[in-house]
């Protein structure tokens, strides 16, 4: 990180910083922090005439989340040329704004809408049921690896009707790759001005085998009959006369599957590393899944009757929200606290720092569901799936799947983090990955919860408990 982050104020009293833009794609998490801690809820990083705007806390997340005409959307990932695959792998809702966007949101949401949903129910406990029965007693898993591959086949179940996982695991696979060059590509995407380089050539050659994938899936599902899923009702969208283009198939399929399943991956993720970490929380959860479930399947009425897991999925999405910052562009000039946009101007909120403000959670690192009995935090304050006229359409199917996953799997086998391991988060592309596994020992359940020590830089955003501290003993021994 650059040294200018501790210079003074700048003769202008705006509250800027001078520093490398790449800093930012380099670690976001370190740089917000930074920013914010040096200039508050408003501010902004120049490098040469170019500056990148933030904000941090609820009023200003208000400004810029309410008014979707004057802050407009624009997807994480580069540009690519006119009538390239990246193009049209990056052409769905999060690159469309005004009645476009309208028009293309209301035709996605409808499956995807509360009373909707309760249709997908028994076909979450299926997988899941399939999917876990899988798991040994004794065995150690990498359980962030496994989490992506079970959202992976869970997607393409619920939202494309395809029990296909080698196919799901491979459109994964070439997404995860694609997202890191797009982040790779980085600073030049945020500014719109990519530059020649390997790394872009590499993004739009990885956008192309995303396609393929892409359209491999569309052939699958034409071929085995139109259902009622939203693959289904794009594809009747598109072949109906004036329906939306080839393109917006493409990239409406592509943002689809690549949202739902990586945000709730890494969420399951953190979640069972938290709860692990915890063990008197995690005592309270089986309690809770013992007496409102006793073993068996949740139902659908079930989901409202969880008190503890519903404290644990929010806390857990506020201390390590799985989309950790978000951009906006201003579409015209307008004004942000001090500071006079121009048109085009980028603007970064983050839900990781508004989560992580002291003044609107008390210890504010430390993962406590208890808080959530007494706190009801704004929806720009705590906004795990955004806010506002662009909040994430699948925050019903998304918490849904999470609470019908976690008991399916936490009812059957206890969780521990293996003693040493190196846990690792990073920002990348707006969301908040595990960058390195996840190892657990899979047990059977004995009435004991206890948690382990780990390294890594996890501990740079949450306080563990004492005992989850790294141990140099251990370590050398992990060595
Ligand atoms: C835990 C799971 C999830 C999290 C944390 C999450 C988070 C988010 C967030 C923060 C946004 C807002 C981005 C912005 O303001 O620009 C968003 C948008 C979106 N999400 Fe999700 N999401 C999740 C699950 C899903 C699922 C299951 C789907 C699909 C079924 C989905 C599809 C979308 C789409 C299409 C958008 C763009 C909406 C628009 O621009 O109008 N997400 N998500």
């Amino acid at each position: 990180m650059s040294e200018s982050y501790t210079l003074p104020l700048p003769q202008s009293g705006l509250p800027i910083t001078h520093g490398r833009i790449a800093d930012f794609a380099d670690d976001p998490l370190v740089c917000m922090r930074r920013l914010w801690a040096r200039h508050g809820e408003v501010c902004a990083l120049q490098e040469g005439n170019q500056r990148i705007f933030f904000v941090f806390g609820p009023e200003y997340n208000r400004q810029v989340l309410s008014d979707a005409s004057r802050f407009h959307s624009r997807f994480f990932a580069a540009y690519g040329p006119r009538k390239s695959a990246q193009r049209r792998v990056t052409s769905g809702l999060l690159s469309m704004n005004g009645e476009e966007h309208r028009r293309h949101r209301r035709m996605v949401q409808g499956p995807l809408q509360k009373k909707a949903i309760v249709a997908y129910h028994e076909n979450v406990a299926a997988v899941s049921e399939d999917a876990f029965s899988q798991w040994q007693i004794g065995e150690t898993r990498d359980v962030a690896a496994d989490m992506t591959n079970y959202m992976l086949r869970l997607t393409c179940a619920i939202l494309f009707g395809l029990d296909h996982p080698e196919l799901a695991y491979k459109v994964g696979e070439l997404t995860e790759r694609w997202v890191g060059l797009n982040h790779e590509v980085g600073a030049g995407a945020f500014t719109g001005s990519v530059q020649a380089s390997a790394a872009y050539d590499e993004l739009l050659d990885s956008a192309k085998e995303l396609e393929v994938a892409v359209k491999e899936l569309l052939a699958v599902r034409r071929d085995s009959g139109l259902g009622t899923d939203i693959l289904s009702l794009l594809i009747r969208a598109h072949d109906e006369e004036g329906g939306i283009s080839d393109e917006h198939l493409i990239g409406h399929i592509t943002l689809l599957f690549g949202a739902a399943h990586l945000t709730s991956a890494h969420t399951l993720s953190w979640t069972l590393f938290l709860l692990a970490q915890h063990p008197e929380v995690m005592q309270e959860l089986h309690d809770e899944l013992n007496t409102v479930l006793g073993g068996r399947t949740p139902k659908p009425e079930d989901l409202d009757r969880f008190e503890v897991l519903e404290r644990v999925i929010k806390e857990s999405m506020r201390v390590l929200p799985a989309s950790a910052y978000v951009q906006r562009i201003a579409a015209e000039p307008l004004e942000l606290g001090p500071f006079q946009l121009q048109q085009g101007s980028v603007v970064v909120f983050s839900q990781f720092m508004s989560h992580h403000l002291p003044e609107q959670f008390e210890q504010p690192e430390r993962f406590h569901p208890d808080r959530w009995k007494t706190i009801s935090p704004s929806p720009y304050a705590y906004l795990p799936f955004g806010a506002g006229p662009r909040m994430c359409i699948g925050a019903a199917l998304g918490m849904m799947q999470l609470k019908i996953s976690l008991p399916m799997l936490l009812q059957r086998f206890k969780l521990n983090v293996v003693a040493g391991a190196e846990i690792n988060a990073r920002a990348m592309s707006t969301m908040l990955y595990p960058t390195s596994a996840m190892p657990m020992r899979v047990q059977a359940h004995d009435g004991e919860f206890t948690n382990t020590p780990v390294t890594g830089s996890i501990h740079t955003l949450v306080d563990l408990p004492p005992a989850c501290q790294p141990q140099r003993d251990l370590q050398r021994r992990v060595a």
